[in-house]
């Protein structure tokens, strides 16, 4: 199994996600400022890995403050969010497990240590949370794939794997899970320009278990779907509106549209914590804007003359109509029907 986010010995190990498949290297964080550094570099990356993160980072600062007074403690521990939030717009787990941690801080009436010792406790939980719940949404998410052919060909977008989570992966987890069951031929991979975690990290997953996987170009998937090469599209999310609209890696709208146009279905699995109510339609959701380098830099090669301009939009809003269904660990719903999911256990 690939975690990418562990407690050991008093620190954060994060797998180098900037780094692989070349070289696989273990981060060792101590500091919220480095877990905050870690995140914006995306070392660590994939919604729901940000929000386990985040959550160790607000344990992290927590330990750095140093009062023994609890109002005090606590509006330093403020600063320490400040900090983290600053991190990341899009994916909305940074935020849901940052205001689980400080909810958690405000209502211990304890000391300060106890506190402290609260919110590690609390970010442990975070994390075997997460993993158990991406186990669910690969389950669900295997009952609701098309039931004919028997064996499937998925294609996925970017990586929403165990890497961007707290391990087993969302839509990723739907691929394990219709692997280990016998009901997947092969996966297609979008390469994602233009930080290319689908060639680098989403492969780099399939071979370590042995999933037979296909890299292609972005510009690749219409012609796979015309050719009736995919049998359905599974995607992850960074932050779902209350009616389904999706935030997920740039790339995923045009994905849907051509989904629709071939018939293919496309489904979008996250957690219900990457599901923000309190954004009524995707037009909301803020979207990251990141260093135009990652446009016309390919390692140390310079793309393009120096006049160009840049626009690197990171992430995309798919509307809800284009998405079949939204796997859960609650269950699977369509778009329209995500309010059920938020209170079913
Ligand atoms: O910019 P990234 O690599 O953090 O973007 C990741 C994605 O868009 C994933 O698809 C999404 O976070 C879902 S991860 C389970």
């Amino acid at each position: 199994m690939i975690y990418p986010v562990i407690w050991q010995n008093n620190s954060v190990l994060l797998i180098d996600q900037t780094r692989l498949p070349n070289e696989y290297v273990v981060v060792e964080i101590h500091r919220s400022q480095d877990m905050a550094q870690a995140i914006t570099t995306m070392i660590v990356r994939g919604a729901p890995a940000i929000g386990v993160a985040a959550a160790y980072g607000m344990y992290l600062g927590a330990r750095e403050i140093e009062t023994s007074d609890r109002h005090e403690f606590l509006q330093q521990l403020e600063k320490v969010a400040q900090l983290l939030r600053a991190t990341r717009p899009t994916a909305v787990n940074l935020f849901w497990a940052i205001s689980r941690m400080l909810k958690i801080a405000n209502e211990t009436l304890g000391t300060v240590e106890e506190i402290q010792a609260i919110l590690l406790q609390t970010a442990q939980a975070i994390n075997k949370e997460d993993l158990q719940t991406c186990q669910a949404i690969g389950d669900h998410g295997l009952a609701a794939l098309p039931q004919s052919p028997e064996k499937l060909t998925l294609l996925t977008h970017c990586n929403a794997g165990a890497l961007a989570t707290a391990g087993y992966g969302t839509a990723l987890g739907v691929v394990r899970s219709a692997w280990r069951d016998g009901r997947l031929t092969r996966l297609f991979a979008d390469e994602t320009r233009p930080r290319l975690q689908g060639a680098k990290l989403t492969t780099w997953e399939c071979v370590q278990e042995g999933i037979p996987v296909t890299l292609i170009t972005d510009n690749m998937a219409a012609h796979c779907m015309q050719q009736g090469l995919i049998d359905a599209i599974v995607v992850g999310a960074d932050r779902i509106a209350a009616n389904g609209d999706t935030a997920n890696k740039i790339g995923t709208y045009s994905l849907a549209i051509v989904a629709q146009a071939h018939n293919v279905p496309f489904f979008v699995a996250a957690p219900v914590s990457t599901i923000d109510f309190e954004l009524a339609n995707g037009s909301q959701i803020p979207i990251e804007e990141r260093h135009p380098m990652e446009i016309y830099q390919v390692g140390e090669t310079i793309l393009t003359p120096p006049q160009v301009e840049f626009y690197n939009p990171a992430f995309d809003v798919t509307p809800a109509e284009l998405i079949k269904a939204i796997i859960t660990e609650n269950g699977v719903f369509a778009p329209h029907e995500l309010i059920q999911g938020r209170h079913e256990s």
